[in-house]
């Protein structure tokens, strides 16, 4: 079995399927739209029920050391072994959408560095979604690297890449943080960011941050279990407050480049494709006062690009081995990505065109359904399992050989066993009352 080169090298492939697309597209406009309160609840979400989760799902990898349908059964549990199926539901929605955003930055990467060489001008964001052909294009680009890099077994090359290029995405982001936010004012940004409005704390605030506090930890779905499984030493809650802290870190950081440049485009009058396409409108117009700016532009949405692309690979590499180790664990596994590509692709290609470029099939709003699907309900519907399984059936005795010695053990414990699932458990009725 492929093991860890360090402890270092977990952290870093854990971080890197963190840190994507959630923190740096999405976090920024959902904390926009839905204002302090959202956010608020999102960090508080993260205390009580994401740091506890990504350690429970870790100790569940790392105790059983199987994958998704194995690890359950490993641990006294084989019925459980069907949460895998979840996983697999989940991931492959998430792909549909997820490569979409991915071909997105690609084709930003790409057209900027046409724009800087002067062959090509850089469409609106409107434009080019409504485009088909650019958007089949870029989003069969992402899908073809990411399969590619599965295929090619690089998990090295993922390590190196979290390694040297992430730390570069965060730096780039500081800085553009600190210049969008001195153009309006950061206790501006702070205000839109942390100000809490009793007025707007309901249900859906609430079902938005949980779910988004999962999709962004990459949570519920089984990939921090598999990871976990393959960690040979005992530093579960290490990397789980590393990947927890990292990931909130860029994400907090996004928002101070994004908020303030979407603040300032409306106060001088402007239209901001706000949700989706907030993040490739505020970033070119805050490059845009910059000599450089098409070549800064090609960087970040480059950095961008390889950030999307740890996170879809290992999503892509979790679904793929658990349909292997379910259909056939003889078989050449190789099949499976195969299946899982083509599949992945279709429905990403589908999807692309959903965000206006046809018609009929923007009708159906691919896009957002696969998104909420996930992130509302599916998620934390894997969250909730796991905080019962390990809360409640895994043996204590495993998990305190796997947790340690550490004083926030008795902490964690009464978290996981009792306010994550009663507070899943309620979120999850409400949002079908
Ligand atoms: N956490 C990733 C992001 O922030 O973009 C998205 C993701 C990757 C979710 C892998 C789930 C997953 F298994």
């Amino acid at each position: 079995m492929k093991k860890w080169s360090s402890s270092l090298g977990f952290i870093l492939a854990a971080a890197g399927s963190a840190v994507g697309l959630a923190n740096v597209w999405k976090f920024p406009y959902m904390a926009y739209e839905n204002g302090g309160t959202f956010v608020l609840i999102y960090l508080l979400c993260l205390l009580v029920i994401g740091f506890p989760l990504l350690i429970g799902e870790m100790l569940v990898g790392k105790a059983s050391g199987k994958g998704l349908f194995e690890a359950f059964g490993e641990l006294g549990k084989p019925l459980w072994n069907n949460f895998g199926y979840l996983c697999i539901l989940s991931g492959v929605l998430i792909l549909g959408f997820y490569c979409v955003v991915g071909g997105w930055c690609f084709f930003y990467a790409g057209s900027y560095a046409m724009q800087g060489m002067g062959v090509a001008e850089v469409p609106g964001f409107g434009d080019y979604t409504g485009n088909g052909w650019q958007q089949i294009l870029s989003t069969f680009a992402f899908v073809a690297v990411t399969i590619g890099v599965v295929m090619a077994g690089v998990m090295r090359g993922i390590e190196q890449m979290v390694r040297y290029l992430m730390p570069l995405l965060g730096i780039l982001l500081l800085v553009f943080a600190g210049y969008a936010t001195s153009k309006v004012g950061f206790s501006v940004v702070t205000d839109q960011l942390f100000t809490y409005n009793p007025d707007t704390l309901n249900g859906e605030t609430v079902l938005k941050a949980v779910g988004h506090a999962f999709f962004s930890l990459s949570l519920g779905i089984g990939a921090m279990l598999v990871f976990a499984s393959y960690l040979k030493e005992d530093n579960i809650v290490k990397a789980g407050l590393w990947v927890g802290v990292i990931d909130t870190a860029v994400a907090l950081v996004a928002c101070f480049v994004v908020i303030p440049m979407v603040l300032l485009i409306q106060k001088q009058g402007g239209q901001v494709d706000e949700g989706a396409g907030a993040l490739f409108v505020a970033v070119p117009a805050l490059l845009s006062d910059f000599a450089g700016g098409n070549w800064l532009n090609m960087l970040f949405f480059f950095l961008l690009s390889c950030a999307a692309l740890t996170s879809s690979v290992s999503l892509f590499e979790v679904v793929a081995s658990g349909l292997h180790s379910r259909l056939s664990p003889e078989g050449d596994p190789r099949k499976y990505n195969w299946i899982m590509g083509a599949f992945v692709m279709v429905l990403a290609l589908i999807t692309s065109l959903s965000v206006g470029a046809n018609e009929s099939i923007s009708k159906l709003n691919l896009f957002t359904h696969f998104d909420d699907a996930v992130t509302l309900y599916l998620l934390p519907l894997g969250g909730l399992l796991i905080a019962i399984f390990v809360g409640w059936l895994m043996p204590e005795s495993i998990i305190k050989q796997h947790f340690g010695k550490r004083a926030i053990y008795p902490v964690w414990r009464g978290i996981i066993r009792y306010v994550t699932p009663l507070a899943m458990g309620l979120i999850l009725l409400q949002s079908f009352l």
